[in-house]
């Protein structure tokens, strides 16, 4: 039997915005294609969306505001494109509930309720695929949960945010402000509904909670994930990156962390990180995305493409949709939840890092020895020290070797405290420097 003459595979698609209208779209032009893939017909059975009466470019026939009652309707697979908690949560696990597989790109849902969700779909056999939840149209998830299942991965780090990193870019090489670069990346269709999603890290940590979950095969909740977005991130800062020939980047960092006596936890964390500008990822600009994932056997591994927008994330959701119909034709499915590992989550405050901190000091003896002072006090080793004199004062750059967030954090208090410091005038964290 050719794929065009076997049972469609029927498909409820929930949302029909940026994303979802070019997944209708694709799955209409190239209904062929993808039924000789999958090895039957991709059929579009029904579309939900919020008001039917603002979507004349769809067949009204298939529209409806009912989505909780499209799930229950005879379709095979349920492509959420939605976005949110609720009633997202609510509508899933119904349909997982009743045996239809889920395709979603919610990753801020998954960032809390990915265990309920497998739960769900082992209970019935359902399956749960989200490619598209991070990293847009970049094939991440699927190397992490089965390509690389026979590895020990030690760290994944990247920038996993669009439209923050499309500010940056922006503030980094125009100059240009803050205000007005959000408004052109809601407009690119890059931004989340409520776009202090992405500026205030919320995005970003959802997904680090995703790759740390895949990537250590444990739970890990974006409440697990330390979380700072780009709101503090100032010229002063962008300025004093580029006099040292480095740039900053919201970077997600997820890693596996060794104590002294060999027990293991995971770290994973968001927030901006000062990068030489030779580094691989500070050449990542735009709404691009760029992913570094360290395996024990497999070393380093880049993974790099568009991390938003309409049409490269309908490229992951399609990719979903073929896996699942390819399953239902085969009778078999996909990969289930492996969170056998259960490591626990590291507090931030003993995560170790490194700081750039850089000072507006009194230009005197003895003070440099007062702000190595401060940081010997708190057992924060110094890795580099820069001094520019100005006119009475001195600007002050230093660097650090790793320490506990926790110290380093103690140590710059108290520098903000001494009378010869005049200002501190950018802190960040500094990533990919030996
Ligand atoms: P949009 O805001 O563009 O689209 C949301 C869609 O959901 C709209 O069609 C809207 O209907 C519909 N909708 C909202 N509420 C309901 C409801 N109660 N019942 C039925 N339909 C409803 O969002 P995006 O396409 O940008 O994002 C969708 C998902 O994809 C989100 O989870 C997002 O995080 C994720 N994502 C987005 C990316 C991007 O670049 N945009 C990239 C990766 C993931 P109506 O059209 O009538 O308003
Ligand atoms: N708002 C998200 C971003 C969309 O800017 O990266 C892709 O997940």
């Amino acid at each position: 039997m050719s794929a065009s003459q076997a049972k469609p595979v029927r498909v409820a698609l929930l949302g029909c915005g940026t994303v979802g209208g070019e997944v209708a779209r694709l799955l209409t032009e190239q209904a062929g294609e993808l039924a000789a893939r999958a090895g039957a017909p991709v059929e579009l059975a029904g579309i939900a969306v919020r008001r039917p009466d603002k979507h004349p470019e769809l067949p009204p026939e298939l529209l409806t505001s009912d989505a909780a009652a499209l799930i229950d309707s005879d379709v095979d697979v349920v492509v959420e494109l939605v976005g949110g908690i609720e009633p997202t949560r609510t509508w899933l696990l119904s349909a997982l509930a009743q045996g239809k597989s889920v395709v979603t790109a919610n990753k801020a849902l998954l960032a809390e309720h990915s265990a309920e969700l497998f739960v769900a779909a082992d209970a019935s056999g359902a399956d749960l695929y989200f490619e598209a939840s991070v990293a847009g149209a970049i094939p991440l998830l699927r190397p992490l949960r089965e390509s690389l299942a026979g590895d020990r991965i030690t760290r994944v780090m990247g920038i996993v945010n669009g439209t923050t990193n499309y500010i940056l870019s922006a503030m980094d090489s125009t100059g240009a402000g803050y205000a007005e670069t959000l408004d052109e990346a809601s407009r690119l269709g890059y931004a989340e509904a409520d776009p202090t999603a992405d500026v205030d890290g919320y995005d970003a940590a959802s997904k680090a909670a995703i790759l740390a979950s895949l990537a250590f095969h444990s739970r890990v909740t974006i409440a697990d994930v330390h979380r700072e977005g780009i709101g503090a991130v100032g010229a002063s800062d962008i300025r004093a990156a580029q006099v040292l020939g480095r740039t900053v980047k919201l970077l997600a960092i997820c890693e596996r962390v060794t104590s002294d006596d060999g027990s293991e936890s995971v770290s994973a964390r968001v927030h901006p990180v000062m990068i030489p500008r030779s580094h691989q990822l500070a050449g990542v600009n735009g709404a691009f995305n760029a992913v570094y994932v360290e395996a024990d056997a497999a070393g380093e591994l880049m993974f790099y493409g568009q991390g938003a927008g309409g049409s490269p994330t309908a490229s992951a959701v399609l990719g979903d949709l073929v896996a699942v119909a390819r399953n239902k034709v085969g009778n078999g499915h996909g990969p289930r939840e492996s969170a056998h590992a259960a490591l626990p989550v590291r507090p931030m405050g003993q995560t170790p890092t490194r700081y750039h901190i850089s000072l507006d000091v009194a230009d005197r003896p003895g003070v440099l020895a007062q702000v190595a002072q401060a940081f010997a006090a708190h057992g924060v080793s110094i890795a580099a020290v820069r001094q520019r004199d100005k006119h009475s004062t001195a600007s002050l750059v230093v660097v650090t070797h790793l320490a506990a967030d926790a110290a380093l954090q103690s140590t710059v208090d108290d520098i903000a405290r001494l009378d010869a410091v005049h200002e501190v005038v950018s802190v960040m964290r500094v990533e990919g420097e030996d």
